[in-house]
């Protein structure tokens, strides 16, 4: 079902945009681009010619019948949804007779239909069309054969479907299949019998369906309908905001009634998801009123004290108090912030203003040092930003995709189905580079050309093995080289990767792919084509995560694949805002706008707007924190929602620097595992409370717009701010806007960004500024941002994270499409029906080694520590290869990982961790002493004193 505010043209604008086609609808002139149909031009001279069938998101189906118009010289009722514009056309849609005949279509519809259907409000499509058509009762009666006493499905946690109220117009059919792309509906049996059904008649829950809801979008009758709306009652208005769980970013209407959310509807102007969304986005918003949520800000002075409910005036002075306190006994730079990818610009700006400015060191770092920080460092050496260099449409011009180290089926999934529809209609050849099968190696419709599946940890050694291919068969761009990148550079780099030590067959031990297929994917890549690289995790959560990125910059450099539309290096953010807290100079060593602290002008430049002298020595990342906490050294932490406790890696040595400060301020929706070790917890806001802009994976900026009041009592930044205050550094910000001009000002690639101009455009890819001021929606255009492209000597160095006989395997982690990072969100949501709890996946032939059977408890071990997990026995997995996803805390996930990291940027290598599997029969004794810690962390929440 469509969204209250949106008007649904009948049928998808032309692919190509042809040249303009004048017609006339009902006297009125109109001109459209050719390929346009009927009932859109009509619908654009503000005419809406009845229709059930038919939606601006589907290709025209041409099934109902009510659409039907008279043209000037052509004989009978074609149908407009069906019939192109021809140049001079005239069409007339409204006569007695058309009426007659939608009429009677109409009543043959409502024939068998439930009566009451018709008058419960909910605002569906055959409801208006009813009352527009005039249909009150239906002239056949209701007692013939219908299908009123069918079975109600109602498996879905989110959305239920009555097949009673079906019309068998194939929209759901068609937008799983060419919205979403998973196949998961049809329809079944003939004639009066034809009915949808889930994948080969399953209930919806068991079937193939992924829960993205678009067959509930385009249901025209309310058979598919959201059980939120059901609840609820139609939505009296909404507001258009942006998505806070994965990097795409989509941009959603959230529909309300009074203060309660009725639905999230994927916005059809939104440039990341064209009215698109997955399961989290549309459906897992429940996190938000669940009761586990606090409110009310606490303090205590120990952890194992029981907290205190205070008011956020007494909360906010104790913890600037007791920082004050710590850096008159430990000095300055004795504590730091932490900002997160989750919270908009506004909020990250500020907390690394507060930290710069108020705390007067440069101890500030973000959760994306422990994602894509690589993709900063290596994208920027190369060609100047760092950031990625398309936008997803950009896909659609793709003839040659290279995912590497990336599963979007369920990490980005809104992406993906981008990416599917283009593969499905052969327009693109595709290489996958990944330990495991993921979904999109093989399907009923995609199917890769090339599946490297390469050993964790060998990215470096793959992608120098492509580009020698490339270099030693003569395939590279000459004279894209030669114009757009250094030389000298280029000659050394050249010289480097031409060695036979670099080739597919001299590097076939290391990666386990026959070099017949590097030497093919490399081939392909190069000669292919417009060729896109799109890249994850598995490439940048790697001891050389940065060199692997490099590498991909000099792939689509050396092929000339960068500065157009088609091609490019694109990073796959994980979170929402990974490239904006990024972006917002959250890291130690660099100002926003990713600018070192070291540079004498931009310092300056921030010293005059902020009124202080500025530290320009770039200050500690996490990993140093955690190491100069166990030194003594470092006692205080604001972190604002971000959960280290369970994120980072090498759990048992994070809560040891937890536990040695004397002060952890946490800013959150819920007692995560970072809050078990805090002293200070300040309720925080989810993004439906908040007001500020996310900035997806293709720098995309969209503004994040407050649907309902903070529950907690102050939004996000107003709480940095109150800090700075009792701190002694004066902010007095009125409304976020106002810390956007700020940013304005101070950012060059941000000059031209305000509130306004987003509300304007709809969203803006930076850099947007005088030179851009619609924003860049494809970087390095003619020339790169570093002017000259630049190579790099990028030698395969073998992590020392090694399997031996102790630890014969290698674990690798990842996503699940229904859980989204640490869980906080998700598990606290109907997605848990999906996902509710993390297992290791496991090869048959390494289970069968060591007895291990699905479903087992398995005891995995490594260098760093133990846990246990359910084992799920697949052949996904390249043998000696295990994997596991990490939602939940009790998993233990990051007690294994251990604390090798990216030699550039620290960025763990979760990628790769030797460990041992075996069966076991009890948990882990980390598992024990975490389970009892929970418990008291519990207690001492529920025994929370409230406030006097
Ligand atoms: S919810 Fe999505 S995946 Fe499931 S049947 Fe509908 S369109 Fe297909
Ligand atoms: S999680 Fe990602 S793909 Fe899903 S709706 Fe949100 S932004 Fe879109
Ligand atoms: S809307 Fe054209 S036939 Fe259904």
């Amino acid at each position: 079902m469509h969204s209250i505010d949106e008007r649904d043209l009948g049928t998808p604008a032309p692919l190509q945009i042809g040249r303009p086609v004048s017609l006339t609808v009902d006297g009125v002139a109109v001109s459209v681009p050719q390929g346009t149909s009927v009932l859109r031009a009509a619908a654009l001279a503000g005419i809406d010619i009845p229709k059930l069938c038919a939606t601006d998101m589907l290709d025209a189906f041409g099934s109902c019948r009510l659409c039907l118009v008279q043209i000037e010289g052509m004989k009978g009722y074609p149908a407009s949804c069906t019939t192109p514009v021809a140049a001079g056309m005239q069409v007339t849609t409204q006569s007695r007779k058309l009426a007659d005949i939608r009429r009677g279509v109409m009543e043959l519809y409502l024939s068998d239909h439930p009566v009451d259907a018709l008058s419960r409000g909910f605002g569906t499509e055959m409801e208006k069309m009813a009352a527009a058509l005039g249909v009150r009762e239906v002239r056949y009666g209701l007692a013939g054969a219908n299908h009123l006493q069918a079975c109600v499905d109602e498996s879905n946690p989110y959305f239920r479907f009555d097949p009673a109220q079906c019309i068998v117009c194939s929209r759901c059919v068609r937008a799983c299949d060419e919205v979403q792309g998973t196949f998961a509906l049809t329809i079944s049996g003939r004639g009066f019998a034809s009915k949808v059904a889930a994948s080969a008649d399953q209930p919806f829950l068991e079937s193939e369906c992924v829960s993205c809801g678009a067959c509930v979008q385009a249901c025209p009758t309310g058979a598919l309908m959201e059980k939120s709306l059901l609840g609820h009652g139609q939505a009296t208005h909404s507001a258009v905001t942006t998505c806070a769980y994965c990097g795409v970013g989509c941009s959603f209407r959230a529909e309300m009634r009074g203060e309660e959310l009725v639905r999230m509807v994927p916005d059809k102007e939104g440039h990341a998801n064209h009215g698109h969304s997955c399961v989290k986005g549309r459906f897992a918003v429940g996190y938000a009123t669940h009761p586990d949520r606090i409110l009310k800000p606490m303090i205590r002075a120990k952890i194992s004290d029981p907290w205190r409910e205070v008011s956020w005036a007494e909360a906010i002075a104790h913890a600037a108090a007791e920082f004050k306190r710590i850096q008159a006994k430990y000095g300055r730079d004795s504590i730091g912030g932490i900002t997160s990818s989750r919270c908009t610009n506004e909020e990250t700006y500020l907390v690394q203003k507060l930290v710069r400015a108020g705390f007067g060191n440069n101890n500030v770092d973000t959760c994306a040092r422990v994602c894509h920080s690589p993709t900063g460092y290596g994208l920027k050496q190369t060609l100047g930003e760092s950031a990625g260099t398309q936008r997803f449409d950009s896909v659609r011009q793709c003839d040659v995709v290279f995912l590497i180290g990336a599963n979007p089926t369920d990490a980005h999934p809104v992406f993906a189905s981008q990416l599917k529809q283009r593969l499905r209609d052969g327009h693109a050849r595709l290489i996958v580079a990944d330990p495991r099968r993921i979904d999109l190696v093989r399907t009923p419709h995609v199917r890769a050309d090339y599946h490297l599946q390469l050993r964790p940890g060998t990215n470096v050694a793959l992608l120098n093995a492509m580009a020698h291919v490339i270099v030693s068969e003569g395939l590279y761009a000459k004279d894209f080289v030669a114009a757009r990148c250094e030389q000298p550079a280029f000659g050394k780099w050249k010289a480097f990767i031409a060695d036979p030590r670099h080739s597919p067959e001299a590097m076939a031990g290391e990666l386990g792919v026959p070099p017949a297929d590097v030497r093919g994917a490399a081939r392909l890549y190069a000669t292919g084509g417009n060729a896109g690289i799109y890249y994850g995790l598995g490439v940048s959560e790697h001891a050389q995560g940065s060199t692997a990125v490099m590498c991909l910059a000099h792939l689509a450099m050396l092929t000339g694949n960068i500065g157009r539309e088609g091609v490019g290096v694109n990073p796959l953010r994980g979170q929402n805002n990974v490239q904006g807290s990024c972006d917002m100079g959250s890291f130690p060593h660099e100002f926003p706008g990713y600018r070192h602290v070291s540079d004498e002008a931009v310092r300056m430049s921030f010293e005059q707007v902020w009124g202080v002298k500025l530290q320009s020595e770039p200050g500690l990342r996490i990993p140093n924190m955690f190491e100069a906490a166990l030194d003594g050294e470092f006692k205080g932490l604001y972190v604002q929602g971000e959960d280290i406790g369970q994120s980072d890696p090498n759990t048992q040595h994070v809560t040891a620097a937890l536990s040695a400060m004397e002060c952890i301020v946490v800013q959150d929706l819920f007692l995560n595992e970072t809050a078990n070790f805090a002293h200070v917890f300040l309720p925080g806001s989810t993004f439906l409370e908040k007001d500020g802009t996310f900035t997806n994976a293709e720098r995309r900026i969209s503004r994040v717009r407050t649907v309902m009041k903070p529950r907690n009592g102050h939004a996000d930044w107003e709480i940095t701010q109150l800090l700075s205050n009792a701190m002694g550094y004066p902010m007095h910000y009125a409304h976020p806007a106002q810390i956007m001009d700020e940013i304005a000002r101070l950012t060059p690639t941000f000059a031209g960004v305000s509130f306004a101009r987003i509300d304007e455009l709809g969203s803006i890819q930076w850099p947007c500024n005088a030179e851009h001021p619609q924003g860049t929606p494809t970087m390095h255009v003619g020339e790169f941002v570093r002017g000259k492209g630049r190579f790099l000597l990028t030698e395969y160095v073998p992590t020392s994270e090694k399997a031996n006989a102790r630890y014969p395997l290698i674990l690798t982690t990842g996503r699940i499409l229904s859980q989204y990072n640490v869980g906080a969100q998700t598990r606290r949501t109907a997605n848990v029906v999906w996902h509710d709890e993390d297992r290791l996946d496991i090869h048959p032939h390494d289970a069968e080694q060591r007895g291990i059977r699905e479903g087992d408890w398995v005891g995995i071990s490594s260098r760093a520590g133990d846990t246990v997990l359910r084992a799920r026995v697949t052949a996904r997995m390249a043998p000696g290869v295990v994997y596991t996803t990490f939602h939940f805390p009790g998993s233990g996930a990051n007690v294994i990982t251990t604390e090798n990291s990216d030699w550039a940027t620290n960025c763990p290598e979760y990628k790769v961790t030797a460990v041992q599997v075996a069966r076991v029969s009890q948990p882990s004794e980390w598992q024990k002493r975490h389970a009892a810690f929970t418990r008291q962390q519990q207690e001492l929440l529920h025994h929370a004193a409230p406030a006097k």
